[in-house]
């Protein structure tokens, strides 16, 4: 990992598990002392996994990658808009690095490669006196999956392994995806997600497609035709261009 970060290293404190409940609940629930460094925890397994909308995230040994950082934000800042697009840049950046071809984001952050998941991303903030003061940023990257494994998705899943010839190591990859973490939520931070949003849109899984939302009162329907500066999807439906925010929601192809 020392080799993929460089000189970051010194900007993470990285523990690393053989096994835990979920890196993000200990993160939330036990954060550690703040240091001035980045805290990631990373687990072998764990036991009970969390996935976005209450679903779980299933592992078993040496199956996934499976970690969280925690992202302090500067004081008084807002939580970074698009922060939870940026994530999966961060995520497709480092699978791109790796060789992988045909990597894909659908909206706001699963990673897919040729339409089939890849990556899931859980974000969740931590608020003290009312303001955002960090987010638990969870991140489960598919490495060889059990043949038998049966998980639940709307697109199908994949793993590294369909994807090289070689399997990383999940030191290595984890290494990868921290400086990419590094680089694009440092720019999101400061100049916002404005500059980032063609690199997003070059890589949208659905751009020019028909999809439903699902989540909100009402399934909403409509074209997907790119993300707005904030990160919001927008979306042109017969009664006009609508943005969706992330929030609990879920994309599906029309
Ligand atoms: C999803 O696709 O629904 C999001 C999955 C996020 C899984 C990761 S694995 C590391 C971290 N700890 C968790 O319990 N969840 C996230």
């Amino acid at each position: 990992m020392a080799a993929e970060l460089g000189g970051l290293a010194a900007a993470f404190s990285v523990e690393i598990l053989p096994e835990c409940d979920s890196t993000n609940s200990r993160l939330l629930a036990d954060p550690p002392p703040e240091d001035g460094r980045i805290a990631v925890l990373a687990a072998d397994r764990q036991t009970a996994g969390r996935g976005r909308r209450g679903r779980a995230w299933q592992s078993w040994p040496g199956a996934g990658l499976t970690f969280s950082v925690l992202w302090h934000f500067a004081p008084g800042a807002p939580v970074p808009a698009g922060l939870s697009l940026v994530v999966g840049l961060a995520v497709a950046r480092a699978l791109e690095d790796l060789g992988v071809e045909g990597v894909q984001l659908k909206w706001p952050n699963d990673v897919l490669v040729n339409g089939h998941k890849i990556a899931g991303i859980l974000i969740e903030l931590v608020s003290g006196r009312g303001r955002p003061l960090a987010a638990v940023i969870g991140v489960g990257i598919n490495l060889r999956l059990p043949p038998d494994a049966e998980i639940e998705s709307a697109f199908g899943v994949t793993d590294l392994a369909r994807c090289l010839d070689a399997l990383p190591s999940a030191s290595r990859l984890l290494g990868l995806v921290l400086a990419q973490l590094h680089h694009f939520v440092g720019i999101c931070e400061m100049a916002g997600f404005d500059g980032l949003r063609g690199a997003w849109q070059q890589r949208n899984a659905f751009a020019d497609l028909p999809v439903r939302i699902l989540g909100e009162a009402e399934p909403l329907a409509g074209t997907c035709v790119g993300v707005d500066v904030d990160g919001a999807l927008l979306l042109q439906t017969p009664d006009g261009l609508r943005r969706v925010l992330s929030g609990d929601v879920s994309l599906r192809v029309a």
